[in-house]
């Protein structure tokens, strides 16, 4: 099952409680450490965080710089307790504008964690869906007879994707906003969707398994019709 998180509300956390921005991050990093370890307890083989998305550029540079070292010191600390527990570990999105510095601890996180089969952790950093739709259907000019697989392919290759395009089961927003920002518009096709009003750093294994079984109670019908219901020993037939 394919989940996927858009980690709003650290700034409100922090302000909430009279601090610094840069500190509701912090306390954001600490959550998805949390997340990311309820996730392999849970039904669930891939996870996609929003991290950074491609309109986040326009925030202030102190508290982009302060995002931006928190990824690499993410990535650092947790490759080890990556392998170990077999999560393979993966970044989405532009790697052009970042720096030369996150990209090869990026890079070096995919390669040492590549066997990992437990779950697949996708972080979407400098990541606008909309950018990489464009891109994909670029890439797909020429290369033969257009298909959904084909285009698939070659969004999952214009991301850095490391495996197919998943559809995404689920998607939850945290901080009480209602809305995609931008985030797998093609993958969320039939996406369930979960708004949690929780700022992003308090919220907790418990609200995720919250979140799962909101999902498995709706009937998911992909365009088609509700399943039949169960007949009764009294029915006629
Ligand atoms: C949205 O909250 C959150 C972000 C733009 C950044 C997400 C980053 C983290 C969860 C922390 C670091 C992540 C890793 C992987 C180490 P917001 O700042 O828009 O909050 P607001 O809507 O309350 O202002």
């Amino acid at each position: 099952m394919h989940v996927a998180i858009i980690m709003d509300g650290n700034g409100r956390w922090a302000e909430r409680r009279g601090l610094k921005r840069t500190l509701g991050h912090q306390a954001g990093a600490r959550a998805v450490r949390r997340i990311v370890e309820a996730a392999a307890r849970l039904p669930v083989d891939t996870l996609t965080l929003y991290a950074f998305s491609s309109d986040n550029w326009s925030r202030p540079a102190d508290e982009v710089g302060a995002l931006m070292r928190l990824f690499k010191r993410y990535l650092q600390s947790e490759v080890a307790r990556c392998v170990e527990n077999g999560v393979r570990f993966n970044v989405i999105g532009r790697r052009d504008r970042l720096n030369a510095d996150l990209t090869r601890i990026i890079e070096r996180a995919e390669s040492v964690t590549a066997e990992g089969r437990r779950l697949t952790l996708r972080l979407a950093v400098d990541y606008s869906s909309r950018d990489a739709i464009v891109a994909a259907a670029a890439a797909l000019q020429g290369a033969g007879p257009s298909s959904r697989a084909a285009f698939e392919s070659c969004l999952a290759g214009v991301s850095h994707a490391a495996t197919a395009t998943a559809p995404v089961d689920l998607l939850i927003r945290t901080g009480g906003e209602r809305r995609l920002s931008d985030f797998l518009l093609w993958e969320s096709a039939y996406a369930e969707l979960v708004f949690v009003d929780d700022y992003w750093p308090d919220f907790d294994e418990a609200g995720f398994a919250a979140a799962l079984r909101e999902f498995e109670a709706r009937e998911r019908r992909f365009g088609g019709v509700p399943a039949a219901p169960r007949r009764s020993a009294g029915d006629a037939v």
